[in-house]
């Protein structure tokens, strides 16, 4: 593996260095079935059928969910796990023993120029819940989609399924309402009990902030971006409440 950036602190991913901060995002929060839906979504959004032979980075990889399943979806493609947490990619490690053989490891952060440097080549590049911790002020969104869309050859793709800000401002209660809703159901079904708001408030870890600043954006920005960076076909292929998976696709 090579050795981590020294930026990665100044990138807002200090609390991923945090073994007990990761142990209780893995157990609370990756975690549930939407999970399944949304890395699906992933795999469909690829442009290749399961038996192609592609490479693919997955950057902010964490403890390899979305690598993991790509990797049994795509039987034959191989993977670069890139994370700037150390603790998150010994997890990957542990996690993805079994396809060891297909993986080659980074430990980086992304928000350093020159993240990209000694990646073998690439189809394909994905995100799951990653870059919205990057301060989109300190590091511009649209310089990293610049720096991704230079990594791909004709007929490849960035999928990057991530958090959003509200693009309509009078949804945010409703979106939070139902969002609150959904915690309670998924946690009564794990206790196989009745949960009360207050239990749950309870058991929510105080969340230490992304980064210092400035919202996430809201989707018309990503799209932009992904259009400004070079990408000849832009879509959001789904989206649920503030979470989307969208789409940057290169001409073949
Ligand atoms: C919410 S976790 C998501 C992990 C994984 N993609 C998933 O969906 O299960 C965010 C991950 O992004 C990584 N990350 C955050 N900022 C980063 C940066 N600047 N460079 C590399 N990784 C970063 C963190 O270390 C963490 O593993």
């Amino acid at each position: 593996m090579t050795q981590p950036t020294n930026a990665q602190a100044a990138a807002g991913a200090s609390q991923w260095d945090s073994p007990d901060y990761v142990e209780w995002w893995i157990a609370r929060i990756a975690r549930g079935p939407r999970r399944e839906v949304e890395f699906a979504m992933v795999a469909a959004a690829l442009p290749f059928d399961a038996e192609d032979v592609f490479r693919f980075l997955d950057l902010g990889a964490g403890h390899g969910a979305l690598a993991g399943f790509l990797l049994q979806h795509f039987r034959r493609a191989e993977a670069v796990v890139l994370d700037g947490s150390a603790e998150m990619l010994q997890r990957a490690e542990e996690n993805l023993a079994r396809e060891a053989g297909r993986i080659v490891w980074r430990h980086a952060s992304y928000a350093e120029p020159g993240w990209w440097a000694s990646l073998p080549p690439l189809a394909v590049v994905v995100s799951s819940r990653s870059i919205h911790n990057v301060c989109p002020v300190e590091r511009p969104v649209l310089d990293l989609y610049r720096e991704v869309r230079a990594l791909l050859p004709p007929g490849g793709a960035f999928i990057n399924l991530d958090h959003l800000g509200p693009g309509v401002p009078h949804l945010v209660p409703h979106f939070r309402q139902i969002a609150l809703e959904r915690q309670l159901r998924q946690r009564e079904a794990e206790l196989g009990r009745p949960v009360t708001l207050e239990e749950l408030r309870a058991e929510q870890r105080p969340h230490q902030p992304h980064r210092q600043h400035a919202p996430n954006p809201p989707l018309g920005d990503h799209l932009q971006w992904l259009r400004e960076a070079g990408f000849d076909l832009v879509e959001c292929v789904w989206k649920d409440l503030n979470t989307a998976v969208m789409a940057g696709y290169v001409a073949a």
